[in-house]
């Protein structure tokens, strides 16, 4: 299975790669969490990606591009799941040219959706694991101890970019950037359209009707 997550920021993405990927031995590779590890380690990368990512703008292309190329090099021969790559056309782009040049086509292109406001409750209440990266909701998902991880018992934090004026940055570049791969995708005959308001279940249910089953 070769596929990749589109879908605004706390669409779910994360959330449901995590349940798929306990289901199915897939490489989950999340742009995101590569970048963040990149921060924290203070490699070159993450020193300049970092400015991007608390600005709620996307890094660019070619630093991107180069980071995906090793790190699909590595791992990926049985299969892999992108969260959070592509991001533009010219990412997609890239994509294209490295699955030939590995002789691995994608299967499926999935456009998770939800509206702009869900994603602004959704992100303002998310906690995420600060060891192991687990995903929580002060609400909707709390942890059985408060602040604490119910998987390694590491605190949770809120991320820097789940602040709301920078949460709706980051919908304004969805819409202007990534929301085009939709098209893109379409044209290629991988799109497939999953609603992803609702109850995790839900969402999870619509996402094995698409075809991650
Ligand atoms: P990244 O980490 O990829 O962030 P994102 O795409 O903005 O996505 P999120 O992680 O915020 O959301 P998600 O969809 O995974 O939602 P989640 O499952 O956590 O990227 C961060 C930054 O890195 C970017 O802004 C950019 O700067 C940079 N970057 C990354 N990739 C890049 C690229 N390719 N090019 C350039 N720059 C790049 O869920 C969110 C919350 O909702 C959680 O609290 C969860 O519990 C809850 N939740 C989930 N599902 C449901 C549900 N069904 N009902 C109720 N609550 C739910």
């Amino acid at each position: 299975m070769r596929i990749i997550l589109i879908g605004p920021p706390g669409a779910g993405k994360g959330t449901q790669a995590a349940a798929v990927k306990s289901r199915f031995p897939v490489d989950h590779i999340s742009t995101g969490d590569i970048l963040r590890e990149n921060v924290r380690a203070g490699s070159p990368l993450g020193i300049e990606a970092k400015k991007f990512m608390d600005s709620g703008t996307l890094v660019p292309d070619a630093l991107i591009i180069e980071m995906m190329r090793e790190r699909l090099a590595k791992n990926s021969a049985d299969g892999f799941m992108l969260d959070g790559f592509p991001r533009t056309v010219a990412q997609a782009e890239a994509l294209d040219e490295l699955t030939k040049e590995m002789s691995m086509p994608l299967d499926a292109a999935i456009l998770l959706e939800v509206p702009d406001e869900t994603v602004v409750k959704r992100l303002c209440g998310r906690r995420v694991c600060s060891s192991c990266g687990a995903i929580f909701h002060v609400t909707g998902n709390p942890t059985a101890v408060e602040g604490i991880c119910d998987v390694c018992s590491e605190p949770v934090v809120q991320r820097d970019d789940d602040r709301e004026e920078v949460i709706r940055r980051r919908l304004s570049v969805y819409h202007r950037d990534t929301a085009p791969l939709a098209e893109y995708y379409e044209k290629s005959g991988l799109l497939r359209r999953v609603d992803a308001s609702g109850p995790f279940d839900a969402v999870k249910s619509r996402l094995e009707s698409a075809g991650l089953s």
